[in-house]
């Protein structure tokens, strides 16, 4: 029965993989020219990456070091031969050229991430405007390394001229819902790169836990994470994270979503919350975080500084989705507000009352925003720079949201097709594929707001024992869509590259799930 009912749902993408490895690199480049001729041995124990004499970077540089040891391990593993002796015949280098200084800095939404990969016979170079460019060749680099039935490497004679389509590729991870230990988070980063995703959004905080340990409100974690001493990340564990990220040219993008998703958060901030009522009298759960106190806006000042100050990027993501008016109405003290304040029965003018506030002294911090569709759907008057992001999916609809939101003037990252935490029996990564995050109507200035897009991974069924299979290699649709030119849509060629390289990711130690049928030449046979 299963078989017959595999047929039924995946009849278009019965193929086999031929031997060896195909052409394949993922996300597709934007050119990559493959010249005839034959393929470059590569010899392990000689095979040097160096930086090029003229390049603004040096050795000493954190990021391009660390990736090149990184991607000697990846290619030849962790007991690569030394060769020594005279005969230098097999020698050969891959010279880096960067042409921008800077090494110690973060990622960040204008990174520049081109490059131009040129592998002849007589020399391989990879020329970046920055590092973060150069570490996206290196990726590249080390996918068009392949291997012969008689285990020898080579590389065939290729060009590349390689840059993203959009500038913000993201995937969420959501740590509240279950916790994920610190091994998942890094091991997704590692896998991200591979896929040259750049922003890790890191739902950090939620309804059912908070395990970010704050400094300034210790009590938040000690009573709001699952266990306080083994589900929360500590200060060292974010910075960990952050430099384990930065060394891949991956920003964090930390989501503190308030005022609804927030009551993890009650326990550790007494009156932080809106007491709801049954009638007359408080019914002893709470709501969303009561906006009408002057105490809720000096708690957020003070836990925003340091927020602000924990995670280097420009972005804090903000929240702001699925606000949950009825409690707010239960509550005799905040209807007396409205009435006070003129907001009548409009809750949303309340929600935006609350946001306006945050948004300040956000930007007070110099920090720019990410906040949920929601926030702009309720009409919440927010900064012109303000990025706006679209999930709610119901029935394809995110197409008008896209065109609402950049008519608005406003900058939209895509999400709503991308929700990767629902699955579905058959290659469900053809959905994701197949989206085109333009196709929405709007002029071509509307069109420019859209700076790319998140896979998101919900957690309410994901935890550290399937995190990686569900995510791999199904983002890497989502990946592929916000990296190549919109031109790379065959879904057979597609198929092909995704299965080979979720193959590559198995020899790297990812445990992938298969897309169909089939077999990698190495399988995964546990860690
Ligand atoms: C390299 O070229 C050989 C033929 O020389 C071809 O069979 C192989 O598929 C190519 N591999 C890659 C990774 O491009
Ligand atoms: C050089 O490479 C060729 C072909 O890959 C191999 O047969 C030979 O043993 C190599 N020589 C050295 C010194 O590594
Ligand atoms: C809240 O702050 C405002 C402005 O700072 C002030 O006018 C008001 O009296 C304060 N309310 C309370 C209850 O402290
Ligand atoms: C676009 O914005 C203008 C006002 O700036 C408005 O009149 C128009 O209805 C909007 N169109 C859409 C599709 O939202």
């Amino acid at each position: 029965m299963g078989g017959r009912l595999a047929r039924v749902v995946a009849p278009v993408l019965v193929l086999l993989l031929a031997g060896g490895r195909a052409s394949a690199v993922w996300p597709m480049p934007q050119r990559l020219t493959e010249a005839p001729g034959p393929s470059t041995a590569l010899s392990p124990g000689r095979f040097r990456l160096r930086y090029a004499a003229a390049s603004a970077v040096q050795p000493g540089c954190s990021v391009l070091d660390q990736a090149f040891a990184r991607y000697l391990r990846l290619l030849f593993g962790p007991a690569r031969p030394a060769e020594a002796g005279e005969d230098q015949a097999n020698d050969s280098t891959l010279t880096v050229f960067v042409v921008n200084p800077g090494c110690d800095g973060f990622p960040s939404l204008n990174s520049l991430e081109s490059y131009t990969l040129i592998l002849s016979e007589d020399q391989f170079s990879l020329k970046a405007e920055e590092v973060w460019g150069a570490l996206r060749g290196l990726e590249t680099f080390s996918q068009l390394v392949w291997r012969s039935a008689e285990g020898t490497y080579f590389v065939n004679k290729t060009e590349i001229v390689d840059f993203p389509r959009f500038p913000h590729r993201g995937l969420l991870l959501d740590t509240s819902r279950h916790y994920l230990p610190l091994t998942s988070i890094l091991e997704t980063l590692d896998v991200m790169a591979y896929n040259k995703f750049n922003v890790f959004h890191w739902h950090i905080v939620d309804d059912p836990s908070f395990p970010f340990e704050s400094v300034s409100f210790p009590e938040l974690s000690r009573k709001g994470a699952y266990n306080s001493a083994t589900h929360v990340y500590t200060p060292e564990d974010v910075k960990i994270v952050i430099e384990y990220a930065r060394l891949r040219g991956i920003r964090v993008l930390a989501e503190f979503d308030t005022p609804g998703h927030t009551l993890s958060w009650g326990q550790g901030a007494p009156g932080l919350l809106t007491p709801c009522y049954v009638g007359p009298a408080p019914s002893g759960t709470y709501g969303p975080v009561n906006p009408i106190l002057n105490s809720t806006y000096e708690f957020m000042a003070k836990l925003f500084s340091e927020i602000s100050s924990v995670f280097p990027d420009f972005y804090l993501h903000l929240g702001g989705d699925e606000v949950d008016f009825t409690c707010w109405r239960s509550n005799p003290d905040i209807r007396y507000f409205m009435e006070e304040v003129g907001f009548g029965q409009d809750f949303t003018k309340l929600e935006s009352l609350y946001i306006q506030k945050l948004l300040s002294i956000v930007s007070s911090y110099g920090k720019g925003y990410v906040v949920w569709q929601e926030v702009f759907d309720n009409g919440v008057k927010v900064k012109g720079d303000t990025v706006v992001h679209v999930w709610r999916e119901n029935a394809g609809s995110y197409r008008k949201e896209l065109e609402r939101v950049t008519n608005a003037s406003y900058r939209a990252l895509l999400s709503a097709p991308w929700y990767l935490n629902r699955i579905g029996y058959g290659q469900d990564w053809v959905e994701a594929y197949k989206v085109e995050p333009l196709q929405f109507e709007g002029t071509p200035e509307q069109k420019a707001l859209v700076i790319g897009g998140e896979a998101c991974m919900w957690g309410e069924y994901v935890d550290a024992t399937n995190l990686t299979p569900r995510l791999w290699p199904r983002a890497g649709a989502v990946a592929e869509r916000l990296w190549s030119s919109k031109d790379v849509t065959d879904i057979q060629s597609a198929y092909l590259r995704l299965a080979d390289f979720r193959c590559e990711l198995l020899r790297r130690g990812v445990q992938a799930q298969p897309l169909y049928t089939g077999f990698c030449k190495q399988e995964f046979f546990g860690p």
